[in-house]
């Protein structure tokens, strides 16, 4: 059997008193990849948020990397121990004013990995993102397609269980997308490292996602394997989301 990496029962997330969030019950397997998609403001990155852990749920019961989360919320040591093993690039990349290559070998640095390690890794992590010879720069000065390959470098070199995408490609022309997607499949075959991506772009979910995650209104959906997400949804909401029929 193969183990999962997370698992949600009954969770909800709470903003200023009010449900922003249910997840009546999710399994992530380890090593497969998850496309989430859904109309804006349903929910999808407060779902990658809180899996890593920078919301608590409300309620509820998860399970990360076969570890229940104490129902009375956890210690920050508790926290740290978990989000080491997975990385979240987040929606909007943030780039550090420093060198390129450091704001690759960051989370490195303190892994206790020896310098020669370090600067393999980063060399390797950005020639899958193409963008060796950039070590010197100043980060802040990159394109928006370069700053958001940095980002994902930088979680890459980690080489963590669990990758969470916020719309790593969101406003790219289709050379960076096509380099985003082909990083992160290659780090998949190489690692086996579970990737939940969210996407507004559905041909994009049909090619990096083995399932789909649906999210509308701030509820999860259970997850449907890809063929039959888009040939015969379970959902009438996500038969009308894929059609272009669904109003919100
Ligand atoms: N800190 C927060 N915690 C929980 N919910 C929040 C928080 N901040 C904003 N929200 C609300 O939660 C809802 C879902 O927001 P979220 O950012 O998860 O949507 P999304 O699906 O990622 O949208 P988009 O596709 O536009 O990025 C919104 O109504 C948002 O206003
Ligand atoms: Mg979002």
């Amino acid at each position: 059997m193969v183990a999962n990496v997370a698992e949600y029962d009954q969770v909800c997330v709470e903003f200023e008193g009010r449900e922003t969030l249910s997840i009546p019950h999710l399994e992530l397997q380890a090593a497969r990849r998850y496309a989430v998609v859904g109309p804006s403001g349903s929910g999808k990155s407060t779902f990658l948020r809180l899996t890593n852990l920078l919301e608590k749920p409300a309620k509820g019961q998860m399970r990360l990397f076969q570890k229940n989360l104490p129902v009375k919320g956890y210690s920050r040591s508790e926290q740290l121990e978990l989000q080491r093993q997975m990385v979240y690039v987040s929606q909007k990349p943030v780039m550090f004013d420093i060198s390129v290559f450091d704001n690759v070998a960051m989370g490195l640095r303190y892994r206790n990995l020896s310098k020669v390690e370090i600067n393999e890794r980063v060399e390797a992590v950005l020639q899958a993102v193409r963008l060796t010879g950039f070590t010197d720069r100043r980060a802040v000065s990159l394109s928006g397609g370069e700053a958001q390959r940095i980002a994902l470098a930088r979680a890459l070199v980690i080489e963590p269980k669990l990758l969470l995408l916020d719309e790593p490609t969101s406003n790219l022309d289709p050379m960076n997308i096509e380099i985003i997607e082909e990083a992160i499949h290659q780090i998949y075959k190489q690692i086996g490292v579970t990737i939940v991506m969210v996407t507004h772009n559905l041909q994009q979910a049909r090619r990096v996602g083995d399932e789909i995650i649906f999210v509308h209104q701030g509820k999860v959906y259970q997850k449907q394997e890809r063929d039959q997400f888009f040939d015969s949804p379970r959902e009438k909401e996500i038969e009308d989301f894929i059609t272009g029929r669904m109003i919100y």
